[in-house]
Parts: C-alpha cells; structure tokens; sequence
C-alpha cells in the first residue's frame, strides 16, 4: 500500500463506543494505514455515534427491530459499499451476522472481544471468569468467521486478577488493554493485508 494511501475503515457499534473512538484517535496519526469512513449502529441513540459525527467522520443509524436479519446486514453492506469501506471493524456491535454478509467480508472484518479467547465466547465474559478463580484474563482482536467469537485470533492482551475484583473493576482494566490493542491489531492486518492482496474494489481519485 503506497504510504499516502490509507485503507478505508467502517466501524460498526451498538452502544458506548469506547473502542470505536480509541480506533478514531489512533487513525488520526500520520503512520496509521487507516482512516475510519463511516461509523453505523443498529441502534439510533447509541452514544457512540456522537463521537464520531463530532469528529465529522459520517454515521449512519438504522434500528433492527422488525427487520429479518439478512435483509438489515444488506442494508448495512449497502452503507459500508456505498463508503466504499475496505475493512470492517466491530466495537461492541451486539448482533449476530448473516452468513452472507460474514462471507463478504471474509478476511476484512475483525471483532474484539473481552477475553483470551477460545475461553469465555459470548456475554458476561468477566464475571465469568471470576466465577472460575482465574488468575488472569484479558481481550482478543480476531477475523470474524460464521462462528461467534471464534475466527483466527490476530492479537491478544492479558491483565492479571487481583484480589478483591468485581467484573466492573475488571472490566476496566481490561478496556484499557482493548484500546491499545485494536488499534494496534487492525492496523497490523491492514498493513499485512494489502501489501499481499490489495483490494480489488478501491476506486482512486480520477477513477471515480
Ligand atoms: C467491549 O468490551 C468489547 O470488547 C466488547 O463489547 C464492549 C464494547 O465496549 N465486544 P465499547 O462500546 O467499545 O465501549
């Protein structure tokens, strides 16, 4: 990828968005391949969203309810291509995917999630962990395949269990490794990526 070219991420969120904005601020470096070109949620008023438009990255929110699965994630594809987005980036997005649409972005699209995966797939994932007396835990950035929380694991982050935990202080501590992590990960795929296979549908400027 030329070193002025940067990939064109899509970030899709449901809520808080704090690793959606810690992947903003770490795109607004000069060294970072990528630039974040849209940010979607399935849910309207997910905080998140105003981070973004405040940063005058464009948004685009469509609520779920009432719409089939396959027919909402065409829709969201339709905005992601329509930002001609190269890469996919889930941040706290909370809705399973299509097979279409997981198929499509095979490859380019990576989730975070809060454990050292293949342990505690899903929810409740640090409670969870303290239920088990876990002396450690920590986040995972993967590919995201059909499978939930299971695809080819990119990078991971440990923090250590300390004694008088709760999942809220642990949860913490975690998140503080997630938003050095995903950056960091995505990044590193993006570089990798297209130094081997550059995507085929990229228009550039004069193309258009
Ligand atoms: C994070 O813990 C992330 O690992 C998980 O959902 C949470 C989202 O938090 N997938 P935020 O919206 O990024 O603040």
């Amino acid at each position: 990828m030329p070193a002025d070219r940067k990939a064109r991420v899509g970030i899709l969120i449901s809520g808080r968005g704090s690793n959606m904005a810690a992947l903003i601020d770490a795109a607004g470096r000069e060294d970072c391949p990528y630039e974040v070109a849209i940010v979607i949620s399935n849910v309207p008023d997910a905080p998140g969203l105003a981070y973004a438009a405040d940063r005058g990255i464009p948004t685009f929110a469509l609520s779920h309810k009432g719409v089939k699965r396959a027919e909402f994630d065409l829709l969201v594809d339709g905005a992601l291509r329509d930002a001609r987005i190269e890469y996919v980036a889930l941040a706290g997005y909370m809705r399973l995917l299509s097979p279409g649409f997981v198929d499509r972005w095979a490859g380019r699209m990576v989730n975070i999630h809060p454990s050292l995966l293949p342990a505690y797939k899903g929810l409740d994932t640090h409670q969870r962990a303290l239920d088990a007396g876990e002396t450690r835990h920590g986040c995972t950035v993967h590919l995201v395949t059909a499978e939930l929380d299971d695809g080819p694991i990119l990078a991971q982050a440990e923090v250590p269990i300390l004694p008088g935990d709760d999942s809220a202080t642990l949860a913490n501590r975690v998140l503080v490794e997630e938003h050095r992590l995903y950056p960091a990960a995505l990044a590193a795929l993006i570089r990798r990526t297209d130094a081997v296979q550059p995507p085929a549908a990229i228009i550039t400027p004069g193309q258009e």
